[in-house]
């Protein structure tokens, strides 16, 4: 029986936001106790996680406590070996972010948010955290002429520009990832998936400095698949950081611990993460955002803290016999996979090469329309390892 303890070198990091949800919801208050986040720094530590993230508001919520607060965190942090990796933060519960934070109408909302997103840039830079998250939860609308889109798009770019100019000028080691979700709080999110992010970082002073951190519920709200929405944020050089739960299908966000849900996509996200048989890997933290159910109690709230990073390791291990088998490869090949990494221009071919192979008919098209793809049996071995008979 292979040992499935997470150890250091695995790079398991959770929110503090995640374990130390009450379980308040729109139909009731808080059904577990507040928990001391210094204390679950400890106790994320004995499970084996090596980073904590948080919002400012998760650790430091009151200004009279903040310097003895941060004091008592950083000796946890110290005690334990734990570091920071991450930092981001709350522009979303304080009604003051009711209609927006940095792209809501009001502009003193908008002034407001930027000042309390720098003051927490200068914490995370001081505890050594290399990402910089930004969840715009509130940035968005529940009336169409609510909110001018193209102007929202002019703030959010220009608050990116100044706050990685920020950055630059203090000579932080920070960079910046945006994290899409298709709606809840608000009834639509502006930047709504992976691929409407990259398209704005496209348009920044910095783009290299921002990337993305896809939360796998959130892109399956969408009925997108999380493992090609990676996937192709690697191809861009995007993939900066990520949030891994679980989530079943298109309805509110579950926040369910990672593998619960959707299994088989949890399989193809390990995959992607690994490099799905290429060389664009992740190798940042395996971070999870997650929400213990509002029915656990505390033991709960630990237990399904360690399966996050069991069902990890479980998926890893199960990833990688399926990519190191050799019946996998035979059936990789017969399904022409890796022709697709042939170009379909050749160097040199003109264009008149490519229309020249069709004319008159002399090519056998009926061959290609009657082709096997073979695909269904690579499926089903998967299939297969994911269920534990192979
Ligand atoms: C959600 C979000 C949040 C953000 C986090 C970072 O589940 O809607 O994931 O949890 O990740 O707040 O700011
Ligand atoms: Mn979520
Ligand atoms: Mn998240």
């Amino acid at each position: 029986m292979t040992d499935y303890t997470p150890r250091p070198e695995d790079k398991f990091s959770f929110g503090l936001w995640t374990v130390g949800w009450q379980g308040v919801d729109v139909f009731g208050p808080a059904s577990r106790p507040l928990l001391d986040p210094v204390e679950a720094t400890y106790r994320l530590a004995e499970l084996g996680a090596a980073a904590v993230t948080f919002h400012d508001d998760d650790l430091l919520p009151h200004e009279s406590t903040r310097q003895q607060t941060l004091d008592r965190f950083q000796k946890a942090l110290a005690d334990t070996g734990l570091r920071v990796e991450m930092v981001t933060t709350n522009t979303f519960s304080d009604p003051v972010f009711k209609e927006g934070a940095i792209t809501a109408n009001n502009r003193d909302v908008r002034r407001y948010a930027l000042a309390k997103v720098l003051r927490n840039i200068d914490l995370a830079a001081e505890l050594g955290a290399e990402t910089f998250v930004m969840w715009g939860g509130r940035e968005g609308a529940e009336h169409g002429a609510s909110k001018n889109v193209p102007a929202a798009m002019d703030r959010f770019r220009d608050a990116l520009n100044i706050l990685c100019a920020y950055v630059e000028e203090q000579g932080y080691d920070l960079r910046f990832a945006l994290e899409p979700k298709p709606n809840e709080p608000r009834g639509d999110i502006l930047l709504p998936s992976i691929g409407h992010a990259i398209a704005l970082i496209s348009e920044l002073d910095h783009p290299e400095m921002v990337g993305l951190n896809p939360e796998v519920g959130h892109e399956e709200m969408a009925g997108l698949n999380f493992a090609h929405g990676i996937s192709q944020a690697l191809w861009h050089g995007k993939l900066f950081h990520i949030d891994l739960n679980g989530q079943h299908g298109p309805r509110f966000d579950q926040d369910l611990r990672f593998g619960a849900g959707n299994l088989r996509g949890a399989f193809w996200t390990v995959d992607a993460m690994l490099g799905a048989g290429t060389d664009l890997r992740y190798d940042g933290y395996v971070h999870f955002d997650y929400k213990p159910p509002r029915a656990e109690a505390i033991d709960g709230v630990w237990e399904s803290a360690g399966a996050c990073m069991r069902n990890y390791l479980i998926l890893r291990d199960k990833v990688q016999a399926f990519r190191s088998d050799p019946e996998v490869a035979a059936a990789i090949e017969a399904a022409g996979v890796a022709e697709l990494e042939v170009p379909t221009v050749a160097a040199g071919e003109s264009l008149d090469d490519v229309r020249a192979q069709f004319a008159g008919d002399s090519f056998d098209l009926d061959a290609l329309r009657n082709r096997s793809v073979a695909m269904e049996a690579l499926d089903q071995l998967a299939m297969e390892h994911l269920l534990g008979v192979r």
